[in-house]
């Protein structure tokens, strides 16, 4: 790991030196800070760019309009897309996957169809599925985790069945950072001729995603977890299935024609765009994937596992404290090995509770002592009921964070138990 590296990605980031040091800001799964280089992309295009896109015949709307269709296309090679028209731009992860729900699964699924979902989801990948069910009555199964909390692929294998119309899993666990086997989960809904729905809010800001090799039919993620902006989202789905959807919101730019008693929609992936977008948005998030792409993929993620596993090595000090991630606390020694072991499927998010304080309480006192960190049920109420846990905090450092923040973490726990115990 090339520290001097990391110190210049660091500096790209202005809340983190405007802070010097001041607030260590762990909450990355949350929504990640954003470089100088997006913030100018946003600011360039309202101060010198904007118009509004494929509407006006004039030339700052023809340069806006390709602007914005140029930053699809670079969102399509990023993720390996064949084809531009199928990624389409939404106001973030949350809306992605309540329009494979609305405009797939209003049109496909009906009252004999079963719908398989994991216990670990988000409430963004859990919420459209419960709220379909109750409009349309199909089954909705919930697959356990193993030990090591990734998905129970026998369990899994033992729910699907030709019924079986769409699985709906998240990639990396906003809680406990483990990356699913979705290849495996792919091939084995395939067999059974399943939609396969990812949702990747946790996986794109730390691995190289291509979804033509994950063999899936929709992937949803979000820009502002990758330093991209807030509002800006994708929904990545095979040309031939988003052809075959309905609609999802109706108004201008989604149609081809319309009239008093009808209308035809446009091709994808306006039919999905209905309304102005969030072009600055769009813009910033091309200016992300840039900025991402101009560094060393390999040397970033080795950071980030030398900070969890410092996190993780520091954690253990503490016998109050119990990590929600099971394979994490099987781990008896913490060394460059382990560590190696899990990068490949693991991303380093940490999530624990204290046997004595409550989560909420810790987070406050952290703050108290500039470190920020998310606390409660991280919208994964089901996952908490599943471990059996009210509450927790978590902890998800990003490529911008250094030891010394994990330190000021430790040390804040540190000063919390003496506080309150
Ligand atoms: N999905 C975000 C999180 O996990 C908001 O914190």
């Amino acid at each position: 790991m090339d520290s001097r590296q990391i110190e210049d990605f660091r500096a790209c980031f202005p809340l983190i030196s405007h802070y010097d040091g001041a607030i260590a800001f762990l909450d990355s799964a949350a929504s990640s800070q954003k470089p100088s280089c997006v913030i100018d992309r946003v600011s360039d295009y309202y101060s010198r760019e904007h118009a509004n896109i494929h509407r006006g015949l004039y030339s700052l709307s023809e340069k806006a309009t390709a602007a914005f269709e140029g930053a699809r296309s670079s969102v399509a090679s990023f993720i390996g897309a064949s084809d531009p028209r199928e990624v389409i731009f939404t106001k973030g992860c949350t809306e992605a996957i309540n329009i494979v729900a609305s405009a797939w699964g209003r049109k496909f699924l009906t009252s004999d169809d079963e719908v398989i979902v994991t216990v670990a989801e988000h409430h963004a990948n859990m919420v459209p599925w419960l709220m379909l069910q109750q409009q349309i009555g199909f089954t909705l199964h919930h697959i356990p985790l193993t030990l090591s909390c990734t998905i129970d692929l026998d369990a899994f294998r033992s729910r699907l069945n030709e019924r079986t119309k769409l699985v709906a899993t998240h990639h990396v666990s906003n809680v406990l950072g483990m990356v699913q086997p979705i290849r495996a989960i792919v091939a084995a809904a395939q067999e059974v001729g399943a939609r396969v729905l990812i949702d990747g809010a946790q996986a794109v800001p730390h691995l190289s995603i291509n979804v033509v090799e994950l063999g899936v039919d929709f992937y949803a993620f979000s820009a502002h977890k990758m330093v991209g902006p807030t509002g800006v989202g994708v929904l990545w789905g095979r040309q031939d299935i988003l052809e075959g959807m309905g609609p999802y919101e109706g108004g201008g730019d989604m149609i081809i024609t319309v009239s008093q008693t009808g209308f035809e929609t446009a091709d994808i992936p306006h039919k999905f765009e209905a309304g102005t977008p969030n072009i600055a948005g769009v813009l910033g998030f091309e200016a992300a994937i840039q900025f991402m792409k101009s560094w060393d993929h390999q040397m970033l993620r080795t950071h980030e596992q030398h900070l969890a596993r410092k996190l993780i090595v520091g954690l253990a000090a503490f016998s109050r404290i119990k990590l929600l991630n099971a394979q994490i606390m099987v781990k008896e020694e913490w060394n460059q090995q382990s560590c190696r072991d899990l990068a490949e499927n693991w991303v380093g998010i940490v999530s624990f509770s204290h046997q004595d304080i409550h989560a909420h309480d810790l987070a406050c006192f952290l703050d108290g002592h500039g470190v920020a960190v998310r606390a409660g049920h991280h919208c994964a109420m089901p996952l908490h009921d599943y471990l059996n846990v009210g509450s927790s905090l978590r902890v998800s450092p990003y490529y911008y964070n250094n030891p010394a923040e994990i330190e000021s973490l430790l040390s804040a726990l540190q000063a919390a138990e003496e506080f309150f115990l």
